[in-house]
């Protein structure tokens, strides 16, 4: 007979594959068997009536992100990662991002001093590019990937991060030969800036007119123009945070002609629309809605999820960047009163990304379970490496989720974690929400009480993402 550190007992377990009743059974932090009858564990959960899957992986979130003259981030790695628990996940993936004239390396170290310690759970980071000079695609760029940060971000819009054309082919090309993941923002950069400059011109100042500025078309053409960039060096790419259908069927039409590109959609693209950025009457409660891309409208929210169901979005994340909306650091700070281009972009959404998925999408027959899964979990770990992560099997991490696939909220700031002043989604109602977090077997949150502690994340290498890599590219004879 094993002996269990701890055995959950009459759940439901949910895999990308599988929906079956059994139990499931842990020893030091690893799941270490999956059936009925299992002996007695040294810990019992009853998990009756609840849903057993991995735990969240939230592959795209912002935390303790310096501010570049603008506003601090409302959350650090403590109140990020808790607010992350609480939602039902047991890994982020962050951002480590270099700022212009600074090494790789030296960012990446600031981003540990910065996390560790201070998470509540499991974490890796992506790179984010913004100075690639031959050293750091040469040297620092090649070495990091082999430490275990194996993927990175570049930009084609916002001042202090945007590469030109030449710039992205070369950190293509280079993550090409090391194999590192690129994930790419787009939106491009200068007809933001014409929009932004005819919009200041003409008065148009609320945060309405963020969204004004950087309409479908500014996100296709930069969809376009990253896919024939991946083209031409034959390097996969992931398109990050896709608002709606235009970028998408970008997206479809290079998956169709047998190109490597990768698509992530996040909850306000399926949740919140440019009419929200109006905030009360066209005054400044619009900011909390400012991000980018911004939110569109309803059809898009139908084409994403047919995008969704399509296979175009293999991972659905939150974008998590979360800024204050009261006091001078936030979103009613002076110069943001002045023009929407001083909105500090993002908003919080870790701990409600899996609730509005379920509640939007298996609840109303849109996804199944297994779906949800793998769209939350099981594609995170797959697509960046989390070599013992997002799923439920022996021998990989014991995290996981108990969900409550009935339970109705309405979602509001007092039920958050995070250190936001609001959510965007006041008010928001939902079915399905997480009963209880643990992270490597252990219970992390439970009824929506924080059981865990911030030195208990662990930071993880990560292996090269299967799907990075040269696959063809424009001959050279
Ligand atoms: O507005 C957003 N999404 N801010 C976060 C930064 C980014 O581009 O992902
Ligand atoms: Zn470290
Ligand atoms: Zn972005
Ligand atoms: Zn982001």
């Amino acid at each position: 007979m094993q002996d269990f550190d701890l055995v959950i007992r009459g759940g439901t377990i949910v895999t990308v594959a599988d929906t079956s009743r059994a139990d499931l059974g842990v020893k030091d932090g690893k799941i270490a068997a999956i059936g009925t009858g299992l002996a007695k564990g040294r810990e019992e959960i009853d998990a009756t009536g609840l849903l057993v899957m991995p735990g969240g992986i939230d592959s795209h979130v912002h935390l303790a992100q310096p501010a570049f003259g603008g506003p601090a981030m409302a959350d650090g790695f403590e109140s990020g990662t808790r607010s992350a628990i609480a939602g039902g996940n047991t890994t982020v993936l962050p951002f480590a991002l270099q700022s212009r004239g600074t090494s790789l390396r030296k960012a990446v170290e600031d981003y540990h001093k910065e996390a560790d310690g201070q998470s509540y759970c499991d974490y890796g980071f992506h790179m984010i590019l913004t100075d690639p000079t031959p050293a750091v695609l040469g040297q620092e760029l090649p070495a990091l990937v082999a430490g275990g940060y194996s993927s990175l971000k570049v930009f084609m819009t916002y001042d202090d991060l945007v590469l030109n054309d030449r710039e992205l082919l070369e950190v293509f090309d280079a993550a090409g030969e090391c194999g590192a993941l690129v994930m790419v923002h787009c939106e491009g950069y200068d007809a933001i800036r014409f929009m932004t400059e005819k919009l200041e011109k003409a008065g148009r100042l609320a945060p309405y007119f963020h969204a004004v500025s950087r309409p479908q078309s500014v996100e296709r053409e930069a969809a376009h123009r990253a896919i024939s960039h991946s083209e031409l060096t034959g390097v996969p790419i992931m398109i990050v945070h896709v608002s709606g259908g235009e970028a998408m069927e970008q997206i479809r039409w290079a998956r169709a002609r047998g190109l490597k590109i990768m698509g992530e959609t996040c909850t306000q693209y399926v949740s919140l629309t440019a009419e929200d950025l109006k905030g009360l009457n066209m005054d400044e409660t619009g900011g909390k809605y400012v991000c980018s891309p911004p939110p569109r409208d309803r059809e898009s929210w139908e084409a994403i999820w047919n995008g969704i169901q399509t296979g175009v979005f293999q991972v659905f994340s939150s974008d998590h960047c979360p800024f204050f909306f009261e006091g001078e650091l936030g979103k009613k700070n002076p110069k943001a009163r002045t023009s929407f281009r001083w909105v500090p972009n993002g908003i919080p959404g870790v701990e409600v990304r899996m609730p509005i998925l379920w509640s939007e999408g298996v609840v109303k027959g849109r996804i199944t379970p297994n779906e949800f899964v793998a769209l939350t979990s099981t594609n995170h770990a797959r697509i960046y490496g989390l070599t013992n992560k997002g799923s439920l099997a022996p021998g990989y991490d014991a995290d996981i989720v108990l969900w409550d696939p009935e339970r109705r909220v309405t979602i509001s700031q007092d039920l958050m974690h995070h250190g936001s002043d609001y959510t965007p989604w006041e008010g928001f109602q939902v079915t399905g929400w997480p009963e209880a977090t643990l992270l490597r077997g252990e219970l992390v949150m439970r009824g929506g009480e924080i059981l865990g502690r911030k030195d208990k994340g662990r930071f993880l290498p990560r292996a090269l993402s299967p799907m990075a890599g040269r696959h063809g590219g424009a001959a050279l004879d």
